[in-house]
């Protein structure tokens, strides 16, 4: 028999051990900024260079984070789990922690790409300025997925998770779409599970079982779990 399918939906709070700050915790990013100034497609028009500073700023920011136990240990379920990691996150933190098939519903801080055509994608490892162009002749832009933006990839997650035999969620408030709506692909009779500081809202399904504890000690209680 193949391994079984494990499948993790993650968010912010995976990383905030290692020193990233999340979005709507009280200490959250959001919290020193408007999204509307910096995360939507409106913000790129009318201040690139503010957005630009944005995510300059994240990009520094992850290229000092190392990746934490938990992002770790999932990479370590590949042992005995076929895992696909499905992030909200647009750090590397669970490349860099050894997991090897990630999917970034929210793009990558490391990719920049053409404003005018999204499959002209580049790294990126320093900052971004105006007046950097693609081979189109176009700006580059943050391949990142702003507010107001389609998230092509929810396509390609929704099998997955629908195929999933294991579902795992870590540290994600939930609340922003179609992210949060994943979790209502999964089979009823999957067992869940999910890790959270402070667990979020969902409604009421069965075989889950709630961890509320820092993404470290949670997916530590995660793996005891899964090997009874
Ligand atoms: N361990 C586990 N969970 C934690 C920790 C921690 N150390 N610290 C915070 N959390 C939890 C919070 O309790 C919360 O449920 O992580 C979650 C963070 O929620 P958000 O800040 O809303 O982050 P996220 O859910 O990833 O946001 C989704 O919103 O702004 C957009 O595109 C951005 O991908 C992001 C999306």
């Amino acid at each position: 028999m193949g391994k079984k399918k494990l499948v993790v939906l993650t968010g912010a709070g995976i990383s905030a051990e290692s020193g990233l700050r999340t979005f709507r915790d009280s200490d959250g990013l959001w919290e020193g900024y408007n999204v509307t100034d910096v995360a939507t497609p409106r913000a790129w028009r009318k201040d690139p260079q503010l957005v630009l500073d944005f995510y300059n700023e994240r990009r520094k920011n992850v290229a000092d984070a190392k990746p934490n136990a938990a992002h770790i240990g999932l990479a370590e379920l590949e042992k005995d789990f076929d895992v696909t990691i499905i992030t909200q996150n647009i750090d590397d933190l669970h490349e860099r922690g050894g997991s090897s098939n990630v999917m970034h519903l929210h793009g990558e801080i490391f990719k920049m790409r053409s404003e005018k055509n999204e499959s002209l994608i580049y790294e990126i490892r320093g900052d971004m300025k105006l007046g950097d162009v693609a081979e189109d002749g176009a700006q580059l832009r943050p391949n990142i997925v702003w507010f107001e933006e389609p998230v092509p990839m929810i396509e390609l997650a929704v099998p997955v998770v629908y195929s999933a035999d294991i579902f795992v969620v870590v540290g994600t408030s939930l609340v922003v779409y179609p992210a949060a709506g994943l979790i209502n692909y999964v089979e009823q009779e999957v067992p869940k599970f999910i890790i959270d500081k402070k667990i979020p809202y969902t409604s009421p399904m069965p075989n889950l079982t709630l961890i509320e504890k820092p993404a470290t000690a949670g997916v530590e209680d995660l793996k005891r779990l899964l090997r009874q």
